[in-house]
């Protein structure tokens, strides 16, 4: 007699007395959901009836579905557990997630009750899986009422997922879920999980047992033929081994009534031919023999001998399993015990279990990528109906806004390469549990309602290229760590984001304690008001100065413009760049200058050219060349340019702190800086100068030295801006009139008027007259003075014998004499008319240092004021005198 896999999938009918309820036997790591049961209503509740087992609502489990019941008609027909019911009318995949024990056995079951609960007369069918994988094919349809799917599976995570899949256009459904840890020792397999066929026990009086009678709640269908003859035994049979069938499943055992006859077994699996099994056949002898009888045999599976000779042990268990799985021919499998010649009694089998191998071949995303994206998703309370499941995998199932990459070896597990949550209505602050995808590459959470600070942990996640943070509510700070190459972080339209370094609001605090009030708007108007004439100057290079201050400067925003793999930029990325031109910096004399930003958080100044302004795109870029080549601290960089049709642009590196000019004046949010800091400013701005001096190749003048082009950056560290314009920028023409050719009024060397040439010690004379304004505060020009030139009115108060009157009444008294003294002398002796009488910038940074010097050893005041002698030539010979 053959059996078709069918007769199997008869309805659950609870027609059985079960007689060991009482039996105390440990339900540990048991999960036992009744779908669909109301969470307040007696969860959980023993079920009394049959197991004695606490079942719970699965609602805290799954986060979909609908509930509903079966017909109250038809409750008698099962246990409890079956009768309510989960469907899920919405989404394509609907998961449970249960905790259970990695790397262990499990033994799973999952019920399906249909009953006609939806009145539709016809069941639904849909896929069954264990995360990633295709575990079975639900079919309810036609007169089928009620199924069930059981596997014993070795979860890969501590996370095991079951997933109800919508294939047609039916509903699935579910009605009892139960998972039950399994021993350490039993149900090894070469690969791949085990999918319950057969399970029985060899008794003609038939009662199905479960737990308690089974401690892993195994479910033992008794089972009986027409050729065999059952014995039995009162006695216990004892279990040595992991596997633990119920005692009563060993009490009795079939045995072929024609002892001549082997004992066969035979089931055909049309469904699938080419299945691979599993059998565990359990053995134990539970007859008294004669000295003289002997029960051995021979196990055969498809006529082929795989155990054996056997000769079971008297009141205690074997089992013989196959080592690797075996396949039938064409679906059609016996397994048969044979007896031996020497044997004097027939074989016998007390139970049998008999499984098909379903191969997993896809493996689970990473765990802790899982854990992760699960607690953004909780962070967020997202309630994407299609967020259920592995994440990546199947891949046609993969949730919307992630990115995975998915090898094809099963040992590298799929990881999360990207999240996009953007637009999704995000609140709160940016989750931690985003470090922990430690395979990210590209990160949008960009149009949320996102606030706090942007994480310093986002610069942990070292595969991250691309984050996107704009439109947020993000306050404070972008960290250092974000501010790197290869990253590129876009933060724009967060308007409380309000510093693009974080050393700033800390070393501001910490180098301006006192003096500096850090305004508020802390941007100033950079002025661009001087076309230069391009001028090399090669001169022989000091090489005391040479190795100290020609390590260029790198940025922040320079080294992600390296990364650019060109710095020419569209006419659109600029108009994007400005936000259409919106806010003004300055107004110098070739157009405006413009804020701009790039990739949200790179600050820049864009330089509008006038159209005028050039001769063609070769000589332009020559020179733009040229000066992007040029890399200093102490100098605004050049980081790219615009040059197409009409449209000219210079983009520069952006100082928040504005200019130098108006921290002196006090205007525009600028603020009074102290007496040391003015010195290492000046010395700042000095070492820049000289840089282009000397350390440039070609050497450079800079030709328009004023306090407005000293810029000033988070740090208070003076930069020098608008170095090297040549002729390629021309913009007004070269008439005399025109500040803009040749330096600003008031900083002009006197002796170009003369020769028409402006050289290294122009510059000299203009930082003098800079150095004249840092001291003093006072106008370059004052036309409602008699002394209406700086030097003119300096040179009067020094013949005057009055140094505190020459100095700057808003540093109170709060400087070292002698320091402001010698930067007194220094700075007269930089504006000496005669270029020749000029220090050199080399000289005038030595002497800065030794102000320096002097301001912070400060022994003297400016109450012990002693006399000094100056050694500086002013046009009218001007010794000051001290008091
Ligand atoms: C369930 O009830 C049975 C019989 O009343 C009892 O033996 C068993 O211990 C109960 N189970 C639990 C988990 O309370
Ligand atoms: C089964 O294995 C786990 C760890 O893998 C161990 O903690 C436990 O003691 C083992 N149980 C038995 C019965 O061997
Ligand atoms: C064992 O089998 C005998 C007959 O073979 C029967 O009378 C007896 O009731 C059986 N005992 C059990 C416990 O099944
Ligand atoms: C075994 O011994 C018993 C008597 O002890 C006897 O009746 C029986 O025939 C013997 N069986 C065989 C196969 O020799
Ligand atoms: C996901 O990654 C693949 C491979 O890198 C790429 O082709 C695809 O465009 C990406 N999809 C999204 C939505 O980013
Ligand atoms: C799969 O990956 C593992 C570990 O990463 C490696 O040892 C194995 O060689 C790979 N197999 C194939 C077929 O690439
Ligand atoms: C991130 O991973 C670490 C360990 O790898 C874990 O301790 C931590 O809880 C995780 N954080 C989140 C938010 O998932
Ligand atoms: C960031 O997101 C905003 C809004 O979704 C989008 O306009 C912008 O292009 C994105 N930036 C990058 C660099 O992808
Ligand atoms: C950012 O905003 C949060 C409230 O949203 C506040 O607690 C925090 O102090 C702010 N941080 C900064 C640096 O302004």
């Amino acid at each position: 007699m053959k059996r078709s896999l069918g007769l199997f999938l008869f309805v659950l009918i609870v027609n059985l007395a079960i007689s060991h309820l009482a039996q105390a036997q440990s339900q540990a790591g048991f999960i036992s959901l009744d779908c669909g049961l109301p969470v307040n209503e007696e969860s959980p509740y023993n079920e009394t009836e049959a197991t004695g087992l606490l079942y719970s609502s699965d609602a805290t489990f799954i986060q979909s579905g609908n509930t509903d019941s079966i017909p109250a008609n038809q409750e008698d027909s099962y246990l409890k557990p079956l009768w309510t019911l989960r469907y899920f009318p919405e989404g394509k995949r609907n998961c449970y997630d249960l905790n259970v024990e990695k790397g262990r056995n499990h033994l799973i079951t999952a019920r399906f009750v249909y009953e006609n609960y939806d009145g539709d007369d016809d069941g639904p069918k849909f896929d069954l899986y264990l995360g990633p994988n295709l575990w079975a094919t639900v079919d309810l349809r036609g007169n089928k009422y009620s199924t069930w799917e059981e596997i014993l599976h070795i979860p890969t995570s501590n996370l095991l997922q079951i997933c109800l899949v919508k294939t047609g256009r039916t509903t699935p459904m579910i009605s009892s879920l139960e998972i039950r840890p399994m021993g350490n020792d039993s149900y090894i397999t070469t690969s791949g999980s085990l999918k319950l066929l057969y399970r029985e026990c060899f008794t003609e009086s038939g009662s199905y047992m479960r737990f308690p009678d089974d401690v892993y709640d195994r479910r033992w269908w008794p089972y009986f033929r027409k050729q065999w003859t059952q014995i039995n035994t009162t006695r216990e049979v004892a279990i040595l081994n992991d596997y633990d069938p119920p005692k009563d499943a060993l009490a009795t055992a079939a045995i072929p009534t024609d002892a001549t006859e082997p004992w066969t077994y035979e089931w055909s699996n049309s469904d699938n031919p080419s299945a691979s099994y599993y059998l565990y056949a359990h053995f134990a002898e539970i007859q008294d023999l004669q000295a003289n009888d002997t029960r051995q045999f021979n196990i055969l599976f498809n006529g082929q001998q795989y155990d054996g000779p056997l000769i079971p042990k008297k009141l205690e268990m074997t089992t013989i399993v196959n080592s690797s799985p075996r396949t039938c021919d064409g679906g059609e499998c016996s397994f048969q015990l044979t007896r031996t010649d020497r044997s004097t009694l027939p074989p016998l089998l007390n139970a049998l279990e008999v499984y098909t191998v379903i191969q997993f071949p896809h493996s689970e995303t990473e765990e802790s990528d899982v854990i992760a994206i699960k607690s953004i998703k909780d962070a967020y309370k997202l309630n994407r109906i299609d967020w259920q499941g592995d994440p990546c995998v199947p891949q046609y199932l993969m949730w919307d806004g992630l990115n995975c990459s998915i090898s094809t070896n099963i040992s590298t597990p799929p990881r999360i390469t990207s999240l996009d949550l953007s637009s999704t209505g995000l609140t709160g602050t940016i989750s931690t549990a985003i470090q922990n995808l430690t395979k990210l590459e590209k990160l949008d959470l960009s149009n949320n309602k996102l606030s706090g600070g942007v994480p310093e942990f986002l610069g942990n996640v070292e595969s991250l290229t691309v984050i996107n943070l704009s439109g947020n509510n993000l306050n404070g700070s972008i960290p250092q760590a974000l501010q790197k190459g290869g990253l590129e972080l876009s933060v724009e339209g967060n308007p409380r984001l309000y510093c693009a370094s974080d050393s700033c609001a800390k070393s501001t605090k910490k180098k301006f304690p006192l003096a500096i009030v850090v305004a508020s708007v802390a941007v100033a108007a950079i002025v661009i008001s001087v076309l230069l004439l391009f001028l090399v100057i090669r001169k022989k290079k000091s090489t005391v100065v040479e190795g100290l201050h020609l390590l260029p400067g790198t940025s922040a925003v320079n080294a992600t413009f390296a990364n650019k793999s060109s710095r020419r930029f569209t006419y659109s990325e600029v108009v994007k760049m400005t936000n259409n031109f919106q806010r003004v910096l300055g107004n110098g004399g070739f157009g405006m200058v413009y804020h701009g930003s790039v990739n949200g958080y790179e600050q820049v100044a864009v330089k509008v050219l006038s159209q005028s302004s050039t001769q063609g795109y070769k000589e332009f870029k020559a020179e733009v060349d040229l000066l992007m080549r040029v890399h200093h601290t102490n100098l605004v960089s050049l980081v790219g340019y615009c040059y197409e049709g009409d449209h000219l642009a210079l983009i520069y590196e952006f100082l928040p702190n504005g200019d130098l000019k108006q921290h002196l004046s006090g205007k525009g949010g600028g603020s009074i800086i102290n007496w040391s800091t003015r010195l290492r400013i000046a010395l700042e701005a000095a070492q820049g100068l000289e840089y282009l001096h000397i350390g440039c190749k070609p050497p450079m003048v800079h030709r328009d030295i004023k306090t407005a082009n000293i810029l000033l950056d988070e740090n208070f560290e003076a930069k020098i801006a608008d170095f090297g314009l040549s002729r390629s920028f021309q913009g007004g023409g070269d008439s005399e009139e025109s500040t803009v050719i040749a330096g600003s009024r008031g900083y002009l060397d006197p002796e170009y008027t003369h020769s028409g040439r402006l050289a290294e010690k122009s510059d000299v004379y203009s930082f003098g007259i800079v150095l004249l304004e840092m001291i003093t505060n006072q106008p370059v020009i004052n036309q409602t003075s008699e002394y209406s030139h700086i030097t003119q009115w300096v040179g009067f108060q020094i013949k005057r014998g009055d140094i505190l009157e020459v100095m700057d009444p808003n540093l109170g008294k709060d400087y070292d004499i002698n320091s402001a003294w010698r930067a007194l002398e220094l700075a007269m002796s930089c504006a000496n008319p005669s270029s020749s009488k000029r220090p050199s910038m080399s000289l005038v940074i030595n002497e800065l240092k030794e102000c320096i010097l002097c301001e912070n050893t400060g022994i003297s005041t400016n109450r012990g004021l002693e006399s000094q002698e100056m050694n500086v030539s002013l046009d009218t010979t001007v010794v000051p005198i001290a008091r």
